[in-house]
């Protein structure tokens, strides 16, 4: 199947940044948000990004402009009628989620492909909220998304074979490197992640050493770009307790428990960069 117009659903932090790595690609990207304010700011985070490229030597001008030219905003989900295949990248709330499909089923087409960038939720359930569940898959971004060369692809127990090939061979045209990843919590990076993170947490807790130095100690020992706290602050400490939560219920293992220091950062509004303050201040 050939895609040509792809919808994105969300232009915050994720959606923004899939709506620009589509534009980039040569896809007429249109993407929505519900109300003006939002979309003018998420229109203006991938600017921004595009400008810094060009000003870093890592973006042409010309690219930028293609891309920005591929690229247009919406509030409306009619909008998105012709378009062959939708990312949705808004709210982790199965309710939302579950309207937002039914918006969709009743103005695409036939043959769209539907696609939830969810981090938590399970593909199959969602799925099972349209009318197209085996045109419906996971397409799971990381952040920043225009940096981040992975994806995994997640089939529901109704995508069909068609669908997973699509969706496929779609995230390598966006320049990522997919992976099929199972309909379970966490997928495969956040099935491994989370439990390091919360391990980090529960280690500092007991006083394996100080913020900086377990940073210091894995970033320099290990290779990693970011130690545990920064990437925590970095995701989001509300994210990963919310993903923790989701993979101890479905588990029941202690490794997926949110350690309390995290639910009581959480409960303080400490959720990282984004408020400010999480284990670092902004
Ligand atoms: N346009 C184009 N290129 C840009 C750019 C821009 N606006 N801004 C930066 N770049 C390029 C840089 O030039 C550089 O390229 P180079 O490697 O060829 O020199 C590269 O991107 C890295 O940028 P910086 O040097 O400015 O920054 P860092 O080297 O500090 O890298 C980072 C930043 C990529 C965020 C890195 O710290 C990192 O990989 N951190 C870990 C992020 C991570 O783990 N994300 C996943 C989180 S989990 C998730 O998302 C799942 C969810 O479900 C929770």
């Amino acid at each position: 199947m050939e895609i040509k117009t792809v919808g994105v659903v969300g232009c915050g932090l994720m959606g923004s940044g899939i709506a620009q790595v589509c534009a980039a690609s040569g896809y007429r990207t249109i993407v929505r948000e519900v109300e003006q304010g939002l979309l003018t700011k998420g229109l203006g985070r991938i600017e921004k990004f595009l400008t810094d490229g060009v000003e870093k030597g890592k973006v042409t001008a010309d690219a930028k402009a293609k891309t920005l030219g591929n690229l247009s905003g919406t509030t409306k989900v009619e909008d998105l009628a012709a378009c062959d295949l939708i990312i949705e990248a808004i709210i982790e709330n199965i309710d939302e989620k579950a309207s937002l499909y039914a918006a969709l089923d009743a103005v695409v087409g036939a043959h769209t492909i539907v696609c939830s960038n969810t981090s938590s939720l399970c593909i199959t359930e969602l799925a099972a909220k349209t009318r197209r569940p085996d045109r419906f898959a996971g397409l799971h971004f990381f952040n920043p998304v225009p940096l981040m060369k992975l994806v995994e692809v997640i089939r529901a127990l109704t995508t069909s074979d068609e669908t997973y090939k699509t969706v496929f061979a779609f995230a390598q045209s966006l320049g990522k490197e997919p992976i099929t990843a199972p309909d379970k919590p966490g997928f495969i990076v956040n099935r491994l992640l989370v439990p390091y993170l919360l391990d980090a947490i529960r280690s500092y807790e007991n006083g394996l050493g100080t913020i900086e130095d377990i940073d210091k100690g894995m970033k320099l020992g290990t290779g990693y770009p970011m130690g545990p706290f920064t990437l925590l602050d970095f995701v989001g400490l509300d994210t990963t307790y919310y993903i923790a939560n989701i993979m101890f219920d479905e588990y029941r293992e202690p490794a997926y428990a949110p350690p309390p220091l995290l639910k009581r950062m959480v409960l303080a509004g400490r959720l990282g960069r984004k408020s400010g303050q999480g284990f670092y201040k902004y």
